[in-house]
């Protein structure tokens, strides 16, 4: 196991378009220890799913890092031939993806598609990495494991698939697991046992687990570290219970505010944030967020907020942190 884990500085990726390059992901920063859970949180096309794809080399055709590092230990990714990525993506760093089907192989069993890199990057025998497949599909809780290991991914349910694709994620022992909401489409007693299985996994072996998830209540569980992003950007970052204690960045006040708590009348509509966010390619003068922000003030029309780290270990990307 790594001490290092995985240190992302200044990341930047570009998508091309009619009219030039446009940043989605903007001087994306942070470190994710070993042992520790990263959470990303923020609302749709706000640059969670590029910011994994990123980290990982995955990105749609259109898309590349500009800038930054990703620094696995002495490696940076950003830097590293696609030859070196290979050998690194599922081995060191796994993913598991938004969309199952991505995730999987349909040529292969699912059986064969955790074996594979308990064989190759554990040396195990095919015997013994048989049995701690189907040990780990039971872990994920797939009914009847031994025959589903037989089956091919169009086989089974979409819940199952998913189920599927966060064993073999974590079938070769990855130090650092990126996980873009994957419990999302399961029911709540799945996504509990499998929320407890990464965090056992963490404690046994120190794995470092990025979690992007819409869902504050699987947060608040998990998370060691939360960013918040917004727009391409984090716009607030702070250990979980300071953040929750005492969010500072009025987007973050509004997306815990629309969380709807156990003393919420559930009659009463949820509090939103009211707008859209915007398209990444016309972004608002200053802050991206001053259309929707019921705080800004001229400043923000005019002055883009930088992230800035006031009180040690939350940096936040707001006019009013100055005033
Ligand atoms: N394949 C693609 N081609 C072009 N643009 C894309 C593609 N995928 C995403 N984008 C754009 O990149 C930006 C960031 O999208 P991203 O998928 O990272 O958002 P997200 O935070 O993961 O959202 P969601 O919560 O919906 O998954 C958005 O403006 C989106 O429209
Ligand atoms: S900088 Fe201004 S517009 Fe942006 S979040 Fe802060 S107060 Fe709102
Ligand atoms: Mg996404």
């Amino acid at each position: 196991m790594s001490d290092a884990g995985l240190d992302v500085r200044g990341l930047q990726t570009v998508l091309s378009t009619g009219g030039g390059p446009v940043p989605v992901i903007s001087d994306i920063s942070f470190t994710l220890r070993p042992g520790e859970t990263l959470c990303l949180v923020g609302e749709s096309g706000s640059g969670k799913s590029m910011t994994a794809l990123s980290i990982v080399r995955l990105l749609p055709a259109a898309a590349r890092v500009n800038a930054g590092e990703i620094l696995l230990g002495d490696i940076d990714l950003a830097r590293l031939p696609d030859s070196g990525m290979r050998s690194v993506r599922g081995r060191r760093v796994a993913m598991v993806f938004q969309d199952s089907m991505t995730s999987l192989n349909p040529l292969l069993t699912i059986g064969r598609q955790l074996t594979e890199g308990m064989e190759l990057h554990l040396g195990l025998s095919p015997a013994v990495a048989r049995e701690r497949a189907v040990a780990l599909l039971a872990q994920v809780g797939v009914p009847a494991a031994r025959e589903r290991v037989e089956q091919y991914p169009h086989q089974l349910s979409g819940g199952l698939r998913q189920r599927a694709a966060i064993a073999i994620a974590l079938s070769a022992e990855p130090e650092i697991l990126i996980a873009d909401e994957p419990t999302t489409a399961l029911d709540v007693t799945t996504q509990a046992q499998i929320l407890e299985l990464l965090a056992r996994e963490q404690q046994r072996r120190g794995m470092g687990l990025l979690l992007i998830t819409h869902d504050v209540g699987v947060v608040a569980r998990m998370a060691t570290t939360v960013g918040v992003m917004y727009a391409g950007r984090i716009v607030e970052k702070a250990p979980s219970d300071m953040l929750f204690r005492d969010p500072r960045h009025p987007y973050t006040r509004g997306l815990l505010k629309s969380v709807p708590r156990m003393d919420t009348d559930l009659t009463a509509p949820l509090t939103s944030i009211p707008g859209t966010p915007p398209a990444i390619a016309n972004l608002p003068e200053g802050c991206s967020f001053n259309p929707r922000c019921p705080s800004r003030f001229d400043r923000c029309l005019t002055e883009r907020p930088p992230l800035i780290e006031r009180k040690a270990g939350h940096p936040v990307a707001c006019h009013l942190e100055d005033a």
